[in-house]
């Protein structure tokens, strides 16, 4: 997988993308990400990449040419068919899912913006889909940029260690991830769940399980609805749930409290 970047900022972008796990997986070969400067594919003597907006209004709008040309050499540089992503607002929210499908496709150019935005008709004629990282507005599309390479890239064969790493995870499967925890046992007096020290793997992923589950009906009941629970355990889980809330809502007196 190649990921090529265009920016009015590739050091602080490179910096980012060459660091701990990506920068591991480039020097071993999986992933290749390329930044590449804008403002260098310029043809008058300031290097100006913007220009007035037509139609008046505030701010500046980056010219379609200098942002073509550098397309066109990034394509060149890929060798390959180049699926094209310019980082916007107006694009649909970017989703774990849309990381997915992205990680299978050999070539991606991610198009920063900066300003008020591109010109719309570089839009019309390179970019293949449009993606928001969420509803609010960033100075530039570097920070969407580098979102998208590393959620994507992480999920490239041989990136990390075992895809057992991201299957487990938030998003990957409609729920979100269990609590986690890490040495020592005890912190400022708050103890790790005992059933996580007790060396049972079926106990824990049950419970794993459970808290996920827990997690998500709170947090994210719009995502809890759409799950669909077929598994014996699973089914043990909910039932155990059901009454865990019955419990709770009982008045005091019937817990004999
Ligand atoms: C100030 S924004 C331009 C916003 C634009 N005038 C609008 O109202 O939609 C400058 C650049 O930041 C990037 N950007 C800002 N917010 C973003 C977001 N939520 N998702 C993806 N890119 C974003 C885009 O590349 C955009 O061209």
């Amino acid at each position: 997988m190649r990921i090529d970047i265009l920016t009015l900022f590739p050091d602080t972008v490179g910096d980012m993308m060459n660091e701990s796990i990506l920068g591991r997986a480039q020097e071993r070969g999986y992933i290749r990400i390329e930044t590449h400067q804008i403002r260098d594919y310029t043809t008058n003597k300031q290097n100006q990449v913007d220009d007035y907006p037509y139609g008046g209004g505030r701010g500046a709008v980056m010219q379609a040419d200098p942002l073509y040309n550098c397309w066109c050499h990034a394509c060149d540089e890929a060798g390959g068919p180049v699926h094209t992503v310019y980082l916007t607002p107006c694009g649909h929210v970017f989703t774990q899912a849309d990381a997915k499908r992205l990680s299978k496709l050999d070539n991606i150019i991610l198009v920063c913006g900066h300003y008020e935005g591109i010109d719309q008709r570089f839009i019309d004629e390179c970019v293949d889909e449009e993606i928001s990282i969420g509803d609010f507005v960033l100075t530039g599309g570097e920070i969407p940029a580098m979102a998208v390479a590393d959620s994507v890239c992480r999920l490239v064969p041989g990136v990390l260690s075992d895809s057992e790493c991201f299957e487990d995870e938030s998003h990957w499967a409609g729920t979100l991830e269990y609590p986690q925890y890490s040495r020592p046992a005890v912190w400022h007096g708050r103890e790790v769940p005992p059933i996580l020290l007790s060396g049972d793997h079926a106990k824990v992923a049950r419970w794993r399980r459970k808290q996920s589950l827990l997690r998500t009906r709170a947090r994210r009941p719009d995502m809890y609805e759409k799950l669909v629970f077929e598994t014996k355990e699973d089914k043990k889980i909910l039932k155990e749930m059901a009454e865990d809330d019955e419990r709770r809502a009982a008045p005091a007196m019937d817990r004999g409290e």
